[in-house]
């Protein structure tokens, strides 16, 4: 037990597990995105609610900030700790309490893993629909701190849809239990809403009520491939017409790259500057109809070559060219933007922002991927082997501003599902005007008075 601070925490709780080796400290102290040193003050893993709260209000006491932490799949740096903060891990906290048939809920910890919820969902032949590649690892109350998205939202919407109650510790270390499951509740301000995408800014979410969909129907996955950015729009506009679409993500030939370099199947004899993978349910008359429909965009110059799985197995190999990018394009330390326009937006944005990135970005490796369908757009420059990170930092940051400013001019976001964190906070107010970032600020005056609850994430103090 190095700082003597810490004394008063272990006094407090003696039951706490607490860890202070520089080896946890590294571990806990970042996420995926890698840029910042990890040095938080210790790492606190406490196992129930009454305990978070025993930890907050010694925080308080202290004058010690707390960095909430779930998985750490986070890539916008919300639970980085570089600043001598308490990590407090969620890992502990990570059961199913409950299920109730009638309202068809999911009661669990915070620190439950998506995963874990999506099978326990399936276990009691219901689902949890919101999906992506960090289901593993990521856990309930991360994804409810950053309204995560993912390859499904295009159907069943952002994490937002699905809490139909949660408890937050807040800043205070009093314990809110917000929304209670009640699908109609015009009772005041909606405190559940508000919990969501606060990226642990105004406190701890220890559980979240969890509402369920109906099981997914059976589908088929299409890999199509298309010639231009703009055949994108028109596949996607015909497609949703006329199939029911689950998914519908793209990706470009440089993300085809790196999967295929990291281990995925070339899809193609040949390759093609652009791809999309799409879900849609299926069954005789959805096959003939997704068959029609290609033959419509091909007819069209719209799409060029294309496949549909005939297996599940092949599903989850069209699905690894998608879901495999942020993985494959690890190592290079990505700058990670992560925008959305309204989807009429798109095409105009499309156009202004690839014209942008050619003329800023001739030398670096640009990988364009993401949520097309729900105007979502991932677009990853990767660092060069041989450049410092500042001095990449310095010019991806350069180009952001002007990403920003086109983004103002077409009404988008700078975060669509990612979170603003340490990444995109100097770009916060291309999105937000300054009466709401007030608005924002005066309401976590109020959860967090001391503003220990993530402080320098989001926005600063
Ligand atoms: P962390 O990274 O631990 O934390 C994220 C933020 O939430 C931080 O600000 C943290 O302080 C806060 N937080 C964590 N737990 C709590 C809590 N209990 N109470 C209060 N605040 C808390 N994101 C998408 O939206 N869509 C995708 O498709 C997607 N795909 C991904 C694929 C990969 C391979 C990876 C690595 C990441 C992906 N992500 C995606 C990003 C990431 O997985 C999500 O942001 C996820 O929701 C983070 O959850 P986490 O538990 O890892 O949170
Ligand atoms: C994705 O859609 O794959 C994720 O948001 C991860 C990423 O952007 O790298
Ligand atoms: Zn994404």
């Amino acid at each position: 037990m190095t700082d003597p601070r810490l004394a008063g925490l272990v006094q407090t709780l003696p039951d706490l597990r607490l860890l202070t080796d520089p080896a946890d400290l590294e571990h806990y102290g970042r996420d995926w995105t890698r840029r910042w040193t990890p040095a938080p003050l210790a790492v606190a893993l406490p196992s129930s609610v009454a305990q978070v709260q025993a930890i907050v209000r010694w925080a308080r006491g202290a004058g010690v900030a707390i960095v909430p932490s779930g998985g750490r799949t986070g890539l916008s740096g919300g639970a980085v700790a570089a600043n001598g903060e308490l990590v407090v891990s969620l890992e502990r906290m990570n059961r199913v309490l409950g299920f109730d048939p009638v309202d068809r809920t999911l009661t669990v910890q915070a620190g439950t893993p998506l995963e874990a919820v999506q099978n326990a969902a399936r276990e009691r032949g219901l689902a949890y629909p919101v999906d992506f590649a960090a289901r593993g690892s990521c856990s309930i109350g991360g994804n409810i701190a950053t309204n995560a998205g993912g390859i499904r939202v295009i159907r069943y919407g952002n994490t937002r849809e699905w809490v139909a109650g949660l408890k937050l510790v807040d800043g205070r270390g009093e314990l809110l239990d917000v929304g209670r499951g009640l699908v109609k509740n015009s009772s005041g301000y909606d405190l559940r809403h508000l919990t969501v995408a606060s990226e642990g800014t105004l406190g701890i979410i220890v559980e979240a009520t969890l509402r369920l969909a109906d099981p997914p129907p059976p589908t088929s996955v299409m890999l199509l491939a298309l010639p231009d950015f703009e055949a994108l729009m028109q596949v996607f506009s015909t497609l949703r017409a006329r199939l029911r679409l689950e998914a519908f993500e793209f990706l470009t030939d440089r993300a085809l790259h790196h999967v295929v370099a990291h281990g995925a199947q070339p899809p193609f004899a040949e390759t093609y500057p652009f791809y999309v993978v799409t879900e849609f349910a299926a069954g005789e008359a959805e096959e003939a109809a997704a068959l029609e429909a290609f033959e419509h965009c091909v007819g069209e110059g719209w799409v060029v070559d294309g496949v549909i799985s005939q297996s599940e197995a092949q599903a989850a190999q069209l699905w690894r060219l998608r879901e495999g990018i942020t993985e494959s394009v690890a190592r290079y330390v990505p700058y990670k933007n992560d925008v959305s326009v309204r989807i009429s937006a798109m095409p105009a944005f499309l156009a202004e922002t690839q014209a942008l990135l050619a003329r800023e970005y001739p030398h670096f490796d640009v990988v364009w991927f993401g949520h097309i369908g729900d105007g979502n757009l991932h677009i990853n420059v990767l660092k060069p082997d041989d450049m410092a990170q500042d001095a990449f930092v310095a010019d991806c940051e350069r180009v952001t501003r002007l990403l920003a400013g086109a983004l103002q001019r077409h009404g988008g976001s700078i975060s669509a599902e990612h979170g603003i964190g340490l990444v995109k906070k100097p770009y916060l107010s291309s999105t937000r005007s300054a009466a709401e970032i007030e608005v924002m600020r005066g309401i976590r005056r109020v959860l967090d008075p001391d503003g220990l609850m993530n402080p320098g994430k989001l926005f600063d103090p």
